[in-house]
């Protein structure tokens, strides 16, 4: 009887075990989320838009937007409106220091997406919404005086 329990209690660890193993390879075979691979950052001297020059005539309406040099893989700046626009790191958050983690503008101007990896960014927020992305795009600060916008080094989310 003594024996018969014994034994029974051995099978019960063991059953035990078996089950976490399989859980174990269930958890680790099927998780979709990557480890986190932070965007890189690179400081830079603020940045001066004025918005009265020709080139950045696409900003004097809302929903526009524009690229500009600067951050790591360069900024896109979206006006949400007069008094409101927002300054994204153009480097992918998907494997950032893939060499075509670059983020462009649609040509729907209605969301930003990188063509490497097939993430879509929306508007006004960055946050992903298609494609492989689980993070959103990197933002700057951007302050607003009159027509003069300032983007700062400062990373905001
Ligand atoms: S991050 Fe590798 S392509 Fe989007």
């Amino acid at each position: 009887m003594r024996e018969n329990m014994e034994e029974k209690q051995v099978q019960v660890s063991m059953i035990m075990k078996l089950k976490g193993f399989v859980l174990l390879l269930l958890i680790s075979s099927c998780d979709p989320v990557p480890p986190f691979e932070e965007i890189p950052w690179i400081p830079f001297d603020d940045i001066e838009i004025n918005l009265n020059l020709p080139q950045y005539s696409a900003l004097r309406v809302d929903g526009g937007l524009q690229t500009i040099n600067g951050g790591v893989r360069g900024i896109i700046i979206y006006r949400e409106s007069a008094s409101v626009f927002h300054a994204f790191e153009r480097n992918c958050s998907w494997f950032p220091n893939d060499a075509c983690a670059t983020v462009d503008i649609d040509q729907s101007n209605l969301f930003l997406f990188d063509t490497c990896c097939g993430s879509v960014f929306s508007l006004p927020n960055g946050i992903p919404n298609g494609g492989p992305a689980v993070y959103p795009l990197r933002k700057y600060l951007v302050s607003v005086n009159g027509n003069l916008l300032t983007i700062t080094d400062d990373v905001i989310n």
